[in-house]
């Protein structure tokens, strides 16, 4: 790409390695990358920028972060190998190389302002992801007037941007709870057994997929399992006898009816839970009749969190089971209806699953 081979020559002009630091500057050679000529621009960004709360950056026109203020640094703070490295080092969300042709054609043009903005995420297995603004402008330019080096702003909206995922996922629930039949602290508890068995495999080298995200995401949205009753009429919801066929082909039908509803949320894995969570591992469950690993992980851990609390509740046609029938007949369901490698996870930590159970008793409640 025509990108990377102007960026070597511009880099060349960038580093010099007989050059030495003001000595007003030597108090602060933290996140300084040595070499870097300092124009009086650089100069004086990095004394304005230094110490400021904001995470603050430079990058050359080939985006190598080339020096970054203390805030950035503690940013990054566990991952000081990426220091100076690439912009897309940084944020993962860079890595795809039809945001990344933006930025750069953005950065390279008159009538952009040689200027961008946009949303950037960075993560880690062991860290939550973060998602930030982005502001990159010109910093100083070259004597035809386009950018040598550019600045680089990150607004950090994690927060945000969590509450507000998180305010519309509880509207949506507190519409379904309207709905779902099952009452008490069912929904919580299946988050809890969730995030728990999530927690248990994250080291596990057969669960690259598990990460600090997952464990967080399906602590809440495992209780979304059911949302899809929205959808389902109330005489089949309510109805006290065993349903009919095409009684229990509408009821099924709340799995799809609820990736529907969710099909917009921004994570996916609400989605795959909705419409997964009747799967069976042997491929004799519901609405696709899918497999082994076929099934997102996310739906095959909310499964058996689900039904072990089921079990465990009194219904209308069932008394309460205790721990050992459940888990009995749980451990029985192994290779059939779940997964064996979560089976195992389930008996080398049952008596946590009796603990949820009993922290958070439905009491006092139907
Ligand atoms: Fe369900
Ligand atoms: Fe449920």
């Amino acid at each position: 790409m025509e990108f990377s081979k102007k960026s070597e020559e511009n880099l060349s002009e960038i580093y010099n390695p007989e050059y030495e630091e003001p000595e007003e500057l030597n108090e602060y050679k933290e996140g300084s990358d040595e070499g870097l000529v300092n124009t009086l621009q650089i100069l004086s960004w990095r004394n304005r920028y230094k110490n400021v709360p904001i995470p603050t950056m430079i990058l050359d026109n080939s985006l190598k972060v080339i020096w970054f203020n203390s805030s950035f640094n503690q940013y990054f703070d566990s991952e000081t190998e990426r220091k100076f490295s690439h912009l897309t080092d940084y944020f993962s969300n860079l890595k795809d190389i039809e945001k990344l042709k933006n930025i750069y054609n953005s950065l390279t043009q008159d009538n952009s302002g040689y200027t961008w903005q946009g949303r950037v995420t960075s993560k880690n297995r062991r860290r939550r992801s973060d998602v930030a603004n982005l502001m990159i402008t010109p910093l100083d330019l070259n004597d035809d007037g386009t950018p040598h080096n550019f600045t680089g702003i990150l607004d950090i909206i994690t927060d945000e941007y969590r509450e507000m995922l998180r305010n519309m996922f509880s509207s949506l629930l507190e519409a379904s709870k309207l709905k779902d039949n099952d009452t008490g602290n069912h929904i919580e508890r299946v988050n809890r057994y969730s995030k728990f068995i999530a927690e248990d495999l994250i080291d596990k080298i057969e669960y690259p997929e598990i990460d600090e995200d997952f464990i967080e995401d399906i602590g809440f949205l495992a209780a979304m399992h059911d949302v899809g009753k929205i959808g389902t009429p109330d005489d089949i919801l309510n109805k006290s006898g065993s349903l009919e066929i095409w009684e229990r082909d509408v009821m099924n039908e709340h799995t799809k009816n609820g990736a529907y509803i969710l099909s917009t949320y921004p994570n996916p894995m609400a989605k795959q839970i909705a419409l997964s969570h009747h799967e069976k591992w042997d491929g004799s469950g519901y609405p696709f009749g899918m497999a082994n690993q076929m099934i997102p992980l996310c739906a095959r851990i909310v499964a058996l969190a689900d039904v072990y609390d089921a079990l465990r509740m009194k219904r209308s046609y069932k008394e309460s089971f205790s721990h050992e029938k459940t888990k009995e007949i749980i451990v029985n369901l192994s290779g059939t209806h779940f997964d064996p490698d979560l089976i195992k996870c389930f008996q080398r930590n049952d008596e946590h699953f009796d603990k949820i159970f009993s922290d958070l008793t439905d009491e006092g409640k139907k």
